[in-house]
Order: C-alpha cells, then structure tokens, then sequence
C-alpha cells in the first residue's frame, strides 16, 4: 500500500536512537524528509546519515526540546532546510540519565520534586513547546499529523514509574483536546501506547537486546506479563511501532483522530 508521504516533512523528537531512529528511518523509507531532533548532536547526525546513505533528504534538528527558545529555533531551520512541518512525531520521553542508569526506577516517596520536574518537562512541556511551533503552520496550509508516543504506564499506571505514568496520561488528554480544537483545520492527532521495547540505545538491564531470560531474571518476569511474549518470547521492537507512526502520518488515517493506540503485545487491552 503506497502510504502517499513523499515529499512530506516530519520533525521527529529524540530521533538520535531507539523508537525515535526507527521512526526516522521508516518515514524517510516512504519518501518524508524527516527532522531528525536529538539533544546530542553525533546521535542525530548519525541518523541523518544512515538516511542520506539510501538516498533520503533528512536534517539534523540539534534541540534540548524542553526549551522553548531551542524548539522554535529547531523547527525554523528545518522549514530552511526541509520546508514547512506536516508530520511532528512527539517521541522523546525519557530522560538521558534514567537512561544511562537502567535498572528499576525508585519509588514515588523516595524521589523529590526537581526529579518530577524534568519528566514533566520532557514528556509534557516539551510536546506543547513542539505543538506550538508546527500547529499554526500546519492550520493555515489545511493539513497536519501529530503522533504522540506515550506508555501502557499513562493509561494503567505502574509503580515505580508515578511521574512518569501521570505525564504520558497528559501527552493522551492534551493530544485529544487538541484533535478536537484542530480537527476543523485538517489536522490528525493521536497517540500510540507502547510497552516494554528493546533496542540498541539500551546497554544494561532486561531491555537491551542481548537479555535473555537466562541471563536477567526481570526480563523473564516482564516477559511472562506480555501476552505476545508467550508466544514470541520476546519484547517489542522498534520496527513494530514506526509501522503504525507511518500510517498515522498519512491520509491513510485521514479518519482516525484523538485515538490511543496500544502497541503492547497485548499487554493492555482497551
Ligand atoms: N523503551 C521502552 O521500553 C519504552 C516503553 C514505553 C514507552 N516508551 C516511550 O517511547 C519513547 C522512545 O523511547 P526510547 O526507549 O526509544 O527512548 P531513548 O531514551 O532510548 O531515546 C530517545 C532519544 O531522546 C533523546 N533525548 C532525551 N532528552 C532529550 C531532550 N531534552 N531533547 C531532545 N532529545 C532528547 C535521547 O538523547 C535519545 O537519543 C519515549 O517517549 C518513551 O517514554 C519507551
């Protein structure tokens, strides 16, 4: 099926690895010049190049996108160097220390409000800073598709993750409002809910891709809580999200608006 995105622009947060590099390069598969956003540099210029290598058009969008000022600069190079946004992809959401760190995350009562702080920013503001660069132009030309990627944790909630949980569940109600306030403009907005993935940003702990349930004992405890898992035995992967952020981004879904689209395995079902 010819998703019809050649030509399109897509600017897509935290595109340097993981979920975010996929969705890059799966958009740009399908003829989109893609923004590639990173807060570091070598990370999004990586992507720009594994794009340019098969003939892609892409550009690397250097931003710590929980500021303003850096988002609005970020979005204006990209229309220099690419054109107008037509796809914004709100994809970073974890912080690069929690990253780096891995392991389990700790409880609500033992964290202080500096540390929710910078997930509220990241997952929350930095999405409305992104909003309100691409919406107006993307309301004046008639056509417009933002992707939120949130958690399973914003729609269940899941301990050890409180803050985290309760700014994905905002990513979900700002981006229906927001449907229903620019549905009259052409503009698409939905949200896909992922589970536990894997993928080569994730050197340490059950999620990176040399964990087997043999050698980490809390990936064969998740792996028992994904139904996919029993049959596949494994985590989801970046390719089985980037596919459903392309038909999102095309007029393929031109009827599909203020939805939350689980990419769980199963893990919940709604
Ligand atoms: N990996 C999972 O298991 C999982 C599960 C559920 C939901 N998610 C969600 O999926 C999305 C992608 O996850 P991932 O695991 O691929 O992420 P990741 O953290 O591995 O990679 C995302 C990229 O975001 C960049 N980034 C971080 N802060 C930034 C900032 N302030 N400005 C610009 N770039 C920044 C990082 O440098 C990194 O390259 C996130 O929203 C995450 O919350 C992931």
């Amino acid at each position: 099926m010819d998703l019809n995105l050649k030509g399109r622009v897509a600017f897509v947060t935290g595109g340097g690895q993981g979920v975010g590099r996929r969705i890059c390069l799966d958009l740009a598969a399908e003829g989109v010049a893609v923004a590639v956003n990173d807060i570091f540099e070598e990370r999004a210029r990586g992507v720009v190049r594994e794009i340019e290598a098969v003939g892609g058009r892409a550009f690397a969008a250097v931003a710590d996108i929980t500021k303003q000022a850096e988002v609005d600069a970020a979005v204006a190079a990209t229309q220099e160097a690419l054109g107008p946004v037509d796809i914004l992809v709100n994809n970073a959401g974890v912080l690069v220390e929690r990253r780096e760190k891995g392991g389990a995350a700790p409880l609500f009562l033992d964290t202080s409000a500096d540390g929710w702080k910078r997930i509220v920013d990241l997952n929350v503001f930095a999405m409305m800073y992104c909003c309100k660069a691409v919406l107006p132009g993307m309301k004046e030309r008639r056509h417009g598709k933002i992707v939120n990627i949130m958690s399973e944790a914003g729609r269940t909630g899941e301990a050890r993750l409180a803050v985290y949980s309760g700014a994905k569940a905002a990513m979900l109600g700002f981006a229906k409002a927001i449907a229903r306030e620019h549905g009259g403009d052409c503009i698409n907005v939905n949200v896909i809910a992922l589970g536990a993935v894997s993928h080569e940003g994730i050197r340490e702990g059950a999620l990176s891709p040399g964990a087997t349930p043999e050698n980490n004992e809390r990936l064969g405890k998740m792996l028992n809580a994904y139904p996919i898992s029993r049959g596949l035995r494994r985590l989801a992967r970046p390719e089985d999200i980037s596919g459903m952020v392309c038909l999102l981004a095309s007029d393929r879904a031109a009827y599909i608006t203020g939805q939350s689209i689980g990419i769980s395995g199963g893990f919940v079902m709604q």
